[in-house]
């Protein structure tokens, strides 16, 4: 008779710790959201879809012929990048795919576009978007990432989306995140109870809960700005600088200067380990470069909730009210204490 296998038997249990994937911390988390009816889930789990497609994509670009400029500007006078044209229309098709939203305006768009057919008819949500950030680093391998806000239409459902729909202070936004396609890719977002982040296990595709209730510190080390234009900057701004490079062992100074050129890798750098992120007034770019819509109000939100602060030098970056799709804002945003302290200097400098 053959040699039959035989069964391993071991009474101790089996203890694999199973780590809580995007999509089942989605549904367990829905009844916190305000207007629980599944579809916000549905359309996280389209932005997470289109996120895992960018991510291929960004991962073979210098094999694949997809680096560099398409020879096209968008509406604010930018080289487009081959791949933020794949960004763009990769979420785009996402988006449109599901039925939850009824328009999309993005950075790489000239004005919104609605979608009006019938899956569409009672869709309640409008997304805006910054497809894929940083993008000018692509070329020689640095972190970019993608930027995402989400509202309720404010117009009827059933009829087409207007232009107020999109130009609702962030205050309004009903969930927001980013994607950074870094070291590894991570999925941070809020939907106002509290800030998650999410690793990319690359080996099964799925976002994995790694960093759960994200805090910022109230008080940092790090300073992202770009100090090229320091010339540019009012007083305020200039004298601020200067504080965070003097010597002060109390208060831990001088800082450390980090500026990566990828809002969203310097914005989750800093929000782990805390620090300060200016993109200021300059005498060349009167309100900074950053764009309220698409990149200033999601991480404000990403930011206020997990105890930071955002502010343009004045105001709550959250209570805005947005007149133009492409505006542009200046921004204090990190630890709670640096952006105070940053306010100060403004305040004592006042031009
Ligand atoms: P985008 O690639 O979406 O146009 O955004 C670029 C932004 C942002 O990612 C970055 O923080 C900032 O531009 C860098 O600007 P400077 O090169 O002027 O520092
Ligand atoms: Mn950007
Ligand atoms: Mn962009």
């Amino acid at each position: 008779m053959a040699n039959l296998p035989v069964p391993i038997t071991t009474k101790e249990p089996l203890t694999m710790v199973q780590p809580t994937t995007l999509g089942e911390f989605i549904v367990e988390n829905q009844r916190d959201f305000p207007f629980a009816s599944g579809e916000l889930s549905q359309l996280l789990t389209s932005i997470r879809l289109a996120a895992k497609v960018v991510n291929r994509e960004i991962n073979k670009a210098g094999l694949a012929d997809i680096l560099g400029a398409i020879g096209t500007e968008n509406v604010q006078g930018e080289q487009q990048q081959k791949l933020d044209v794949m960004a763009n229309d990769t979420f785009m098709r996402a988006l449109r795919s599901m039925g939850q939203v009824c328009g999309v305006a993005s950075e790489e768009e000239d004005s919104f576009i609605g979608f009006e057919d019938e899956i569409h008819a009672d869709a309640k949500y409008i997304v805006l978007m910054d497809p894929l950030d940083g993008s000018s680093n692509i070329d020689v391998n640095v972190s970019v990432g993608t930027i995402f806000s989400i509202y309720r239409r404010i117009s009827p459902a059933g009829s087409p989306v207007s232009l107020k729909d999109f130009l609702q202070p962030g205050d309004a936004q009903i969930a927001a995140g980013y994607v950074v396609y870094g070291s590894s890719t991570m999925l941070v977002y809020t939907t106002g109870n509290g800030v998650n982040g999410f690793t990319l296990d690359p080996s099964i595709g799925v976002f994995c809960l790694s960093h759960p209730n994200m805090t910022i510190p109230e008080e940092g080390k790090i300073y992202s700005v770009n100090e090229g234009n320091y010339v540019h900057f009012p007083t305020g701004v200039k004298q601020y600088l200067k504080y965070c490079q003097e010597y002060d062992e109390a208060t831990n100074r001088p800082y450390t200067s980090r500026y990566i050129g990828s809002l969203v890798s310097d914005f989750h750098r800093n929000l782990i380990k805390g620090g300060v992120y200016l993109y200021p007034t300059g005498t060349m770019a009167p309100n900074g470069k950053l764009r309220l819509l698409y990149e200033c109000n999601p991480l404000a939100f990403i930011v206020e909730q997990a105890g930071g602060m955002a502010t343009n030098g004045a105001q709550r970056i959250l209570e805005i009210d947005p007149t133009e799709l492409h505006q542009r804002v200046p921004i204090f945003i990190g630890s709670p204490r640096m952006v105070e302290t940053a306010h100060a200097f403004l305040q004592k400098y006042k031009e």
